[in-house]
C-alpha cells in the first residue's frame, strides 16, 4: 500500500493479468476508502452519475452484497438483476444480456457466473467495465484482494509470509487468484488437500504442494481454509465429511502446534465441523468477519479504479 502506478486497465478480470504494482495499486487506493467507511457518514461523490449493474448468476451473500454497498458509499446508482425473474430464463445468452444492459447507459458490470472465462467474453463485448465477481473454477479476484489486504492490516506486510490454503484446491477460484496475488507480492504458498483436491500441476504455479496438514501448518503466519464446495463435486472422492474434518480440518488442537499469532482466515460461507471448528472459526486467531467488512473498501477501489481507468474504452 505505499506505491503509486496508473491504472490503465478497462476491467479487473482476475491477478494472474495485473502487475505487482497494480495489485498494490488497488490495495493502497482500498486503504483511502477504508477511511471512509469508517466516518458517521460513509459516503463520498466519487462515482455520482454512473451507474453499476450486479449481474449474478450463481449465489452469493459477501460479495453482492458488499459490491452493492461499495457503489452506493461512491455514490454510484446501483441495479441488481435477479437471474431467475431475467431474461436469461427465456434463453439470453451472457453477450446478448451485456449488450442489452449496456444499451440502457450504464456503466461497470460486475459478474459472477459458473462458467470460468464469462467475465473475459463479456468484457471484449461490451464497453462498460467488467469486474470478475467470481467464475467457475478460474478467479475470484476481490475475494484474493480483500484477503491480502486484510492480511497486510494484520500482519503488516505481504513479503515473506508464509500462506497455506488448505481444503478444495482444486474446485477454488479464491485458491488461483490468492496464490497469482500473494505470489507476485513475494508470500511463501502452500495449499494442502488430500491427493484428489489438488489439481494437476499447481506446483507450477510457484506453491509448495502438500497432503500433509502439518507440514502446511508448522510454519505457517497466515492459514487461507477453503470451503468444501459440495456444488462442484468436493468431497465425492473422499470417504466423509467426518473423514476430512478429522484429517483436515482446523481445529483448536491443530492450532495450539502452530505460531501463536497465526491468521485464521476463511472466504466463506464455512462448513463449520467440515473445514473448520466452531471454536477456531469464532476464535481470537480468526479474521473472517474483518475479511468480510474490508471487502467493502476493496471493491470501491475496484469500483473506483475502473471507472476511472486511464486507457478506458476499446
Ligand atoms: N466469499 C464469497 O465469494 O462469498 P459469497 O459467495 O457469499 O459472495
Amino acid at each position: 500500500m505505499d506505491k503509486k502506478t496508473a491504472w490503465t486497465k478497462k476491467d479487473l478480470l482476475g491477478l494472474e493479468y495485473l502487475s505487482r504494482e497494480e495489485i498494490e495499486l488497488i490495495l493502497y487506493t482500498a486503504a483511502s476508502f477504508k477511511e471512509v467507511t469508517t466516518r458517521q457518514i460513509k459516503k463520498v461523490p466519487t462515482l455520482r452519475g454512473k451507474t453499476v449493474v450486479n449481474l449474478f448468476y450463481e449465489p452469493s451473500t459477501r460479495t453482492r452484497t458488499s459490491f452493492e454497498l461499495a457503489a452506493k458509499r461512491l455514490s454510484a446508482d446501483v441495479i441488481n438483476i435477479e437471474i431467475e425473474t431475467s431474461s436469461v430464463k427465456k434463453g439470453e445468452t451472457l453477450i446478448d444480456t451485456g449488450r442489452n444492459i449496456e444499451a440502457l447507459k450504464i456503466d461497470i458490470i460486475v459478474v459472477r457466473h459458473n462458467c470460468s472465462g464469462a467475465p473475459n467474453i463479456l468484457s471484449r463485448a461490451v464497453k462498460a467495465r467488467v469486474i470478475n465477481a467470481g467464475d467457475g473454477w478460474h478467479e475470484h479476484p476481490t475475494q484474493a484482494l480483500l484477503d491480502m489486504f486484510t492480511l497486510k492490516s494484520k500482519l503488516g506486510r505481504i513479503e515473506g509470509l508464509n500462506v497455506s490454503i488448505i481444503g478444495d484446491i482444486a474446485h477454488s477460484r479464491v485458491a488461483r487468484s490468492n496464490i497469482w496475488g500473494l505470489t507476485k507480492l513475494g508470500a511463501k504458498v502452500t495449499v494442502c488437500a488430500p491427493p484428489v483436491l489438488i489439481p494437476v500441476g499447481i506446483e507450477n504455479m510457484g506453491v509448495r504442494v502438500t497432503s500433509d496438514i502439518d507440514e502446511a501448518l508448522g510454519d505457517a503466519d497466515a492459514i487461507n481454509v477453503l470451503r468444501m464446495q459440495f456444488e462442484r463435486d468436493g468431497l465425492t472422492a473422499f470417504p466423509s465429511k467426518l473423514e476430512y474434518f478429522k484429517q483436515y480440518g482446523i481445529t483448536n488442537d491443530r492450532l495450539k502446534k502452530c505460531k501463536k499469532d497465526i491468521v485464521v482466515m476463511h472466504p466463506g460461507p464455512i462448513n463449520r465441523g467440515i473445514e473448520m471448528s466452531s471454536e477456531v472459526a469464532d476464535g481470537k486467531n480468526s479474521v473472517i468477519l474483518e475479511q468480510v467488512t474490508n471487502g467493502i473498501a476493496v471493491r470501491m477501489a475496484a469500483l473506483y479504479l475502473v471507472a476511472y481507468a486511464k486507457e478506458a474504452a476499446k
